[in-house]
């Protein structure tokens, strides 16, 4: 079943356009073979950094969560502390997954807006989807250092109907993260969690509309 009546598809950056792991895989040889759980210590130790700040309203940039939670990790992961600029760097040039382009040209085919809603800072999103080549896809980026708070405050997705003054049930939001894929779908928006890792979804009491495997199964529902 296809979703009627959508007028702007809104993607997460992190882990559903682009890949996290892919700074820390990089680095595997010099890391070792614990790269991966290095990897995801960094990655669940950003999110809730972002979570408390905001709960504190401690408002840092995303950046700067970033830099704390790789502290943390290398810390926790006992990795020597030269790689933390290689890894920083690398994770301005995060590998795109490969069939995002596709994906955006076929909404623009269909003439549905794109966007990038994501926690990252400005700065950021700009470098990656440079470096992807994606830039010219996408309508906008947003980022939520414009109002200083994170995911999933309510506010967040409501920059997107704010942006093109739309009602949330015409914005379809696709997120790997299952508590993202809640935070729209609690504010009003269709959604489309994209389960690459066959993960469980939370018990947050929301489901998502559809569960893809990747970007390329949303021609099937758009
Ligand atoms: C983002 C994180 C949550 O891009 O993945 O906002």
């Amino acid at each position: 079943m296809k979703i009627e009546n959508i007028k702007v598809c809104a993607f997460d950056a992190y882990g559903t356009c682009f890949d996290i792991n892919s700074a820390a895989q990089e680095l595997s040889s010099e890391i070792g073979e614990d790269w991966l759980s290095f990897s995801s210590t960094w990655r669940t130790v950003q999110l809730e950094y972002t979570w408390l700040r905001s709960l504190m309203k401690k408002y840092v940039d995303f950046w700067k969560i970033t830099e704390d939670s790789l502290d943390f990790a290398m810390d926790a992961h006992k990795i020597n502390i030269k790689f933390k600029n290689q890894l920083l760097n690398l994770y301005k040039k995060l590998n795109a997954y490969p069939e995002l382009s596709n994906c955006l040209e076929y909404l623009r085919d269909k003439k549905i807006k794109t966007c990038i809603l994501s926690n990252g800072s400005p700065i950021l999103l700009n470098d990656l989807v440079n470096h992807a080549n994606v830039k010219n896809l996408f309508d906008n980026i947003l980022s939520v250092d414009e109002i200083k708070v994170y995911k999933p405050d309510p506010k967040v997705y409501e920059m997107v109907t704010k942006k093109y003054k739309c009602t949330p049930n015409e914005v379809c939001f696709m997120s790997s993260n299952t508590w993202d894929v809640v935070g729209g779908g609690v504010y009003g928006f269709h959604t489309c969690w994209v389960n690459r890792f066959e993960k469980e979804f939370d018990r947050l009491d929301y489901q998502p509309d559809k569960i893809i495997k990747d970007l390329s199964d949303l021609s099937k529902l758009l």
